[in-house]
């Protein structure tokens, strides 16, 4: 008999934004594959498990997908509970589907567990609603990063929605700002940088789309959103809600 693959979120990374059965599932593990971004506060709550590193930063991609896949497989062979954790959600720019065809095809069963997308910790933790009556009617989470080949309609996505969250964007800035100005959104677009939110380190950059180059290199090498649109125009002068970075201990 294999064992079964939770597809497990993480969320943004405080580990008390894990659902319950995120933290269950982690008490219960015998094995814990996760991704660069879950810190140790998330991973404490597997104290039995066997730990695993299978770290990836978006674009650098340290352990290829095939091999993490087949050692899923090996795992659920060996094991009753394994666990693969990855960052916010795992549905949502995470790979899930390779994972979840492959360890299909191997009739191993899956299942998932959703997670806390850092865009809506993000929007948390800057007090700013994604959706506003009478400014923001729809929202749309995108990437401008696509595997060679891909066609790509993100920047004509992003600019026909009200609010946008963009992934995996800061460090291409300048092509994003100027993509998203030839689609036809205004050079005054408010936008807010994110970066590593409900993390060590979390911080805010606010300005408007045709300073997104230097909002983006204002950050110091965390991971951070893209957020554009009308409701981010309190951002440049809200602080966030709770933007007193987090202690070590909180997240640890
Ligand atoms: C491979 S994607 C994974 C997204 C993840 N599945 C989620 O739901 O948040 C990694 C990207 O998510 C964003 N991200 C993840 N965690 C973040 C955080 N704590 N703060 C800001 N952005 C974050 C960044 O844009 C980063 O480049």
């Amino acid at each position: 008999m294999s064992g079964t693959v939770h597809l497990v979120g993480a969320g943004p990374g405080a580990a008390d934004l894990l659902t319950v059965r995120a933290a269950r599932l982690l008490g219960e593990a015998d094995v814990v594959f996760f991704d660069a971004l879950v810190p140790p506060g998330v991973l404490a709550l597997a104290p039995d498990a066997q730990k695993i590193p299978v770290g990836k930063r978006c674009g650098r991609h340290s352990t290829a997908q095939r091999f993490i896949n087949k050692r899923l497989l090996d795992a659920a062979r060996r094991y009753r509970t394994v666990v693969r954790l990855k960052g916010g959600d795992p549905m949502l720019f995470g790979r899930a589907q390779e994972e979840i065809s492959f360890l299909g095809k191997n009739r191993i069963k899956v299942e998932i567990v959703p997670g806390i997308t850092s865009a809506l910790a993000a929007s948390a933790e800057l007090g700013i609603s994604l959706t506003l009556r009478g400014v923001s009617r729809s929202v749309v989470f995108a990437t401008p990063r696509s595997a060679d080949g891909e066609s790509s309609g993100w920047a004509r996505a992003v600019a026909a929605a009200d609010t946008a969250v963009l992934y995996m964007a800061a460090g291409d800035a300048v092509r994003v700002r100027d993509a998203l100005m030839a689609s036809g959104k205004s050079p005054r677009t408010p936008v807010a940088v994110a970066e590593s939110v409900a993390l060590e380190g979390q911080a805010l950059h606010a300005g408007d789309l045709q300073t997104l180059p230097e909002l983006a290199a204002r950050c110091a090498g965390g991971p951070a959103l893209v957020m554009i649109g009308d409701v981010f125009a309190a951002a440049q002068a809200a602080a966030w809600r709770s933007l007193e970075p987090r202690a070590a201990s909180q997240t640890a």
